[in-house]
């Protein structure tokens, strides 16, 4: 039922009004539930959930915490996989009494290690419904947890190189678990990329390191004069390996996008080394005209970059041969944007320049393409571990904290949530992030050339300056400003069958929860943003998913409760289980109670 271009076809539903209320809202006609949360279990013998008895060994077991990036690979209609970032874990919600990592228990650190990750879990649909649940019966064959320990490897070309290497892998091939997987994506080929974005907060005394290292360190945000940070988890009294000190290289092998197979549960997550090391939001892909793969990529760090990889061989429908190698070997690019309007006329206000855009041209600049650096004093190796640094000499643009980047499966154009950026000054606003102390960000449309993702050039537009509508500095692409509803700090970024965009937030600067919102990019109600969804009091919204039949959306409720002071004796959020309960990160699904599409 797909209409044509400039009809006006946005989703009908009402948009439901801010708030700050401690549970999941959603739009009138519409039903949610919870998926699975943290602790449930998911593999066999794991034990039930129970917040005053935590260990380790249960942990290794069940649902992690901090869900983040969402997918559900369906295995026919009523049965699928859902795959589940667990980015990061908030010690002092977990553990009563909880001070910092120094003065943690072992065993508590250890809960910790277990609870980042991702997890394989089997789900079935309840009824007809769009209502998902965790399978809880039979073999769940497919069903793993991926954690802190749990081996991988290298591929691509840095696997091997020296840079790589250290006292337990000499070889510089098998790293040793994921750390902070935030966003993620799938390929063509059935597999997950999860992106590990801010592992910079889990080492210990970079003050140790080798001189020549320490301009690294600094760039990926590792303080290179301090010993113990403020708040760091301490993984290093449990594994000698988060002690820069002792193991310098270390650090270098996280960073990296991850691929995991969840169709294999025996399958060892493979670190992509073409794709660069970065702070990875997460990886999308799509496929150029030609058919060669492309993965796009946001580094979210204030005054960071958008990349992209482009492969050197085509995607084969069926040809797992010579599918699986693709992310091996091919181009990493970093993107810079040109505005097209006088820089006087970018003036720091937000309002918009002469020709009513905020817009202009750009291009991929190539960074390395196989084992072959094209960027001067670098080689391909030190272009891929140190991928800032040689993003830093080529004259990207940087940008206000590039979080996902998405291409739309209908419009062909290219989606990136620009979160926030307040350290922006007015002397630094360019037409690409023309905000100084940008607290709600922004979304930057790019049309590559011929549409083609394989293309080296695009054009480039903001159609939504983000903040309350009733703000001069905001532009919802023109749409009138008194249909739509508030959106600050967009995060991670969807797309439906009918090509909306579909929103979610972290960190919300309007004083209401965080949400889950949706526009559409083209047609007549371009730029018609609702919100959809809200979560619970403390929480950021992650995913979002809407499942390929349009009938379900799930969305993870990430950190419930996470607010100033927040303890297990002084909760601020009793989600999802109420009463007096714990908060507990949790996997949700929103659908239709009629069984309308999703947005209908
Ligand atoms: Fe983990 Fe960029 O949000
Ligand atoms: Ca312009
Ligand atoms: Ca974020
Ligand atoms: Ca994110």
């Amino acid at each position: 039922e797909a209409k044509a271009p400039g009809r006006k076809d946005g989703p009908r539903f009402t948009a439901i009004a801010p708030n700050t209320d401690d549970r999941v809202t959603v739009p009138a006609g519409y039903l949610s539930a919870v998926v699975v949360g943290w602790g449930d279990p998911v593999l066999p013998g794991a034990p039930a959930f129970d917040f005053e008895n935590q260990t380790a060994a249960a942990q290794a077991k069940q649902f992690g915490y901090n869900c983040d990036y969402v997918t559900l690979f369906q295995l026919g209609q009523h049965r699928g996989l859902l795959w589940v970032n667990h980015e990061y874990t908030d010690e002092n919600l977990m553990f009563r009494g909880y001070t910092d990592g120094t003065a943690a228990t072992e065993e508590q650190i250890r809960i910790a290690m277990a609870a980042h990750g991702g997890s394989v879990v089997e789900v079935e649909r309840v009824r007809a419904s769009g209502q998902w649940r965790l399978v809880t019966k039979g073999s769940r064959r497919y069903n793993r947890r991926i954690t802190v320990q749990t081996q991988m490897r290298f591929t691509g070309p840095a696997a091997g190189s020296d840079l790589l290497k250290t006292a337990a892998d000499p070889k510089g091939t098998t790293p040793v678990g994921m750390l902070n997987n935030c966003a993620g994506g799938t390929t063509p080929w059935g597999t997950v990329l999860s992106g590990e974005e801010n592992f910079n907060q889990y080492f210990v005394n970079g003050n140790g390191v080798p001189e020549a290292q320490k301009p690294y360190l600094t760039r990926y945000g590792v303080s290179a004069t301090t010993g113990i940070p403020n708040g760091n988890r301490r993984f290093d009294r449990v594994e000698e390996r988060f002690d820069l000190a002792k193991h310098p290289n270390e650090i270098n092998r996280t960073g990296w996008i991850v691929e995991i197979d969840p169709f294999d549960p025996d399958s060892t997550p493979i670190k992509r080394t073409a794709l660069g090391r970065l702070a990875h939001e997460g990886a999308t892909t799509s496929l150029a005209a030609d058919g060669r793969v492309v993965a796009y990529m946001g580094d979210d760090s204030r005054f960071e970059y958008v990349y992209k990889f482009v492969s050197r061989k085509r995607y084969i429908p069926g040809f797992d041969r010579n599918n699986r190698d693709l992310l091996d070997d091919g181009t990493l690019y970093v993107a810079r944007f040109t505005g097209d309007s006088p820089a006087t006329e970018i003036d720091g206000t937000g309002g918009l320049p002469a020709d009513g855009q905020f817009d202009g041209s750009g291009e991929w600049i190539p960074l390395v393409t196989g084992d072959v650096s094209h960027v001067p004093g670098m080689t391909a190796a030190e272009v891929l571990v140190h991928t800032r640094v040689a993003a830093d000499k080529v004259g990207a643009t940087k940008m206000d904290r590039p979080e996902d980047v998405e291409r739309n499966p209908v419009t062909g154009g290219v989606y990136v949530a620009l979160t926030n950026n307040t350290n922006r000054t007015p002397a630094q606003v360019d037409e690409a992030n023309p905000r100084p102390a940008n607290k709600h960000g922004h979304i930057l449309e790019i049309v590559e050339r011929r549409n083609d993702a394989g293309a080296t050039t695009f054009a480039w537009s903001l159609p939504l300056v983000c903040g309350d509508p009733n703000d001069p500095a905001t532009y919802f692409a023109g749409f009138d400003k008194t249909k739509v509803s508030a959106i600050s700090c967009p995060d991670n970024v969807a797309f439906d069958a009918d090509g909306n965009l579909w929103i979610s937030t972290d960190g919300s600067q309007l004083g209401a929860n965080d949400g889950l919102f949706v526009m559409p990019v083209r047609g007549s109600e371009r730029g018609h943003l609702k919100q959809f969804l809200s979560v619970p009091v403390g929480a950021e919204t992650c995913g979002p998913l809407v499942s390929a039949d349009q009938r379900s959306v799930f969305v993870a409720v990430q950190h419930p409760g996470e607010t100033n002071g927040a303890t297990p004796e002084a909760p601020s959020s009793h989600w999802p289980d109420g009463g007096t309960a714990q908060p507990r990160p949790s996997v949700v699904v929103a659908w239709h109670a009629k069984g309308g599409k999703i947005g209908s």
